[in-house]
Parts: structure tokens; C-alpha cells; sequence
């Protein structure tokens, strides 16, 4: 174990990497950043009040500043190309979700970053907030989840109608920009999955190239099954998370409602006679965020085991790219493993 402060880049600096960096430098240290738009690049010092070296492209940032790690919050279609080249230059890798937008992509960094004996940890902060973890502790009372039931509707075209947030091939389709958080999620409910099954609604904003509103539905190996419907067209609700999940149990259930200001969860096991009421006024952002910075500082230190590597990242994706292609051909159940030869290379 190290005391010395672990030096970092931000490769990408609009709307989440200025966020992203103020966690990090609780444990570390943002000593360059790298973004093309000079815009975002005075946006990253208004917002952190920080003059750091800055570069248009990660691999000159690479080449000119000595750092132990890159943080990737650039665009999901960047994220590949970022991570193998700072494995290449022997960097530890925290990347942003989606871990990229497909399989072979993934694995293309997984591959690179053993290689160079590298960490590589994808963040996904939704089952670190508090409120949610909660819901995933409580399985020790109410038993294995058999059903989830989740909806995701909200009206996403304020912050996400141009630019790489609107097509397939930059941000990876439906769910990368409503429903990842979700996904993995369940996945930490309810734990693989095992088939993928999507379909579109008739679509409403021209300017997505993929569909506006999508219903998916899962099966884990567990035997739980799950729905999960998502829309960026509803215009009555705000907040992203807006909907939360119904979850049935072995021995009770759990119903969450989140709302802008806190976040309400009822519970029952099948031997109470009163469903317990818990609210949560605290959203839980800060805390996912510190465990995600601290755990992958940690882990690169002294090797602490982190809340998360890169397997929730690919399997997210696996899931995500799944439902677009079965959304595509109306509705074929895929399974997973989609890509079984890349599982485990000769
Ligand atoms: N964990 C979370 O809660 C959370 C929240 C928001 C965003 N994100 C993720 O963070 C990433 C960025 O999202 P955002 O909302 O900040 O997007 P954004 O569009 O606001 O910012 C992206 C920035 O990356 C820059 N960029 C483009 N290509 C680049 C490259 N090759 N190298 C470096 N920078 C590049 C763009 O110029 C832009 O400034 C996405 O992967 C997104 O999913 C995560």
C-alpha cells in the first residue's frame, strides 16, 4: 500500500466528466484532461476551477503526461479506442457506462487491459446508491426475487435530442440512454441473464434512430423473469428514474416510487401484517460515486476487491445490444452468452 496520490486524466469533458473528477480528486489527483471541443475543455475549469494541461486527443495527453489511470467519460462509441490505448501505455482504465456499445468492443478492452496487467472497472453508480442497494439487501428477508417489473418513462429530449445521444452507432441505441442503470441493477437483484427479448413501440421523435419507447423483458439463470418498459417521449415526468420497480419474492415483495426530491420504498414480508414504509430524502449520488472513485483507487493500491470491475460493464452491454437487435427482428428471444467464442479465447 501506497500513500502517494494516484495521477489521473479525464478523457472528456462536457456535461458528466467536470462531475466526475471532483470524486476523484478526493482520492486522487486530475492532472490533465483531454477533450476535441474547446468548448468542453473551458467548461471542465469553469465547473472544477481547475487549469490543468489539457489536450484535443487522449493519445497526445498519453504520450506528454506521466499519469497512472485514465477516467473515460467521452462518448460510448470513444470508449474502446480510449481504453486500448491507455492500456497499451500501461494505464489503468475507470470508464464510464456504457462500457462501450458492443460485445466485441468489450472485450476487445478487457483483452487489452489484461494484457498490460492493467485495472479496468466500468462505473455503474445505480445499485451503490443507498436506496437501491437497500432494495438488494433486503433480499436476506423477503427471499430470492422471482419478478421484477420496472418502467423507465420520462422525457430525455431537453438533455439527450442531438447530437451522439441520438443515434445507434455513437450511443448504442434505447437502453445506453434510458434503462442501463436499471439493467444492471436487476442484474445485481436477480444476477445473469440468460435470454433477451425487445420490442419497439410505434415511433414518436424522428430524430432517434432507434426506438423512442421499448419494452424488454429477461430471464435470469436464476428462474426470475423481468420487464422492464422505457420511454424518452413522456412528457409528464422529469426525472430519469421516474416509474421504479415492483418486485416480487419468495416470502414478500418490495415497492420503490422515486420522485425528484426522495426516493419512497415499501416492503412486506409474507408473515407481516404491515407493509414497513421507508423514505429516503438523501438520492444516494455522492455516496455511489465516492465508493466507485475510492474502490477503484483502492484496488489499484493494494488490490482491495472493488464494488465493481469490468464484468458488470459487458454484461450491461450484452444485455443492451441484445435488445436492440431483438427489437430490430420484432421480438426473436436471443440468448446469451450473444458472442459465446469470445467467452473464452484460445
Ligand atoms: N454514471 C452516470 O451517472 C453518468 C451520468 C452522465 C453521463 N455518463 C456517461 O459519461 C459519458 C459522457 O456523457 P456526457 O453526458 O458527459 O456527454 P457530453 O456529450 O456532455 O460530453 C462528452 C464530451 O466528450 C467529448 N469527446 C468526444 N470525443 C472524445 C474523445 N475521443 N476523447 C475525449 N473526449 C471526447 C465531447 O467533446 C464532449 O465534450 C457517457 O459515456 C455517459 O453515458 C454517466
Amino acid at each position: 500500500m501506497t500513500n502517494k496520490k494516484l495521477r489521473f486524466a479525464v478523457c472528456g469533458t462536457g456535461d458528466f466528466g467536470p462531475q466526475f473528477a471532483r470524486y476523484l480528486n478526493e482520492v486522487a489527483e486530475v492532472v490533465a484532461i483531454c477533450d476535441p471541443s474547446p468548448q468542453s475543455r473551458e467548461y471542465f475549469n469553469n465547473e472544477t476551477g481547475l487549469k490543468l494541461p489539457a489536450f484535443e486527443n487522449h493519445q497526445q495527453l498519453l504520450d506528454e503526461v506521466d499519469v497512472d489511470a485514465v477516467a473515460i467519460t467521452s462518448p460510448n462509441f470513444t470508449h474502446k479506442e480510449i481504453a486500448v490505448a491507455a492500456a497499451l501505455a500501461g494505464k489503468h482504465v475507470y470508464c464510464e457506462k456504457a462500457m462501450a456499445n458492443t460485445v466485441p468492443e468489450c472485450w476487445e478492452m478487457v483483452r487489452a487491459c489484461e494484457k498490460a496487467n492493467v485495472r479496468l472497472m466500468v462505473g455503474h453508480k445505480r445499485r451503490l446508491r443507498p436506496p437501491w442497494g437497500r432494495m438488494i439487501e433486503l433480499q436476506a428477508q423477503l427471499g430470492q426475487v422471482l419478478s421484477i417489473t420496472s418502467c423507465a418513462y420520462y422525457d430525455a429530449r431537453p438533455y439527450n435530442h442531438q447530437g451522439w445521444w441520438t443515434r445507434r452507432e455513437t450511443c448504442g441505441g434505447t437502453l445506453p440512454v434510458i434503462g442501463v442503470h436499471i439493467v444492471d441493477w436487476m442484474r445485481a437483484m436477480c444476477g445473469d441473464v440468460v435470454t433477451v427479448r425487445a420490442l419497439p413501440a410505434p415511433q414518436v421523435d424522428p430524430r432517434y434512430d432507434f426506438p423512442d419507447t421499448l419494452h424488454v423483458s429477461l430471464q435470469f439463470a436464476s428462474g426470475a423473469i423481468a420487464t422492464l418498459n422505457v420511454s424518452m417521449v413522456y412528457p409528464l415526468l422529469k426525472f430519469r428514474e421516474s416509474g421504479g420497480p415492483m418486485v416480487v419474492c419468495k416470502n414478500g415483495a418490495m415497492r420503490f416510487v422515486p420522485a425528484m426530491e426522495h426516493l419512497d420504498l415499501t416492503w412486506q414480508s409474507r408473515d407481516d401484517t404491515e407493509p414497513h414504509f421507508e423514505r429516503f430524502d438523501d438520492l444516494g449520488f455522492n455516496h455511489a460515486f465516492r465508493q466507485e472513485a475510492g474502490d477503484f483507487v483502492r484496488w489499484i493500491q493494494d488490490g482491495t476487491t472493488p464494488c465493481l470491475t469490468w464484468e458488470e460493464g459487458l454484461r450491461c452491454v450484452e444485455v443492451m445490444e441484445a435488445a436492440l437487435r431483438s427489437a430490430d427482428e420484432n421480438g426473436t428471444v436471443l440468448s446469451l452468452p450473444l458472442y459465446p467464442d469470445l467467452e473464452n479465447p484460445s
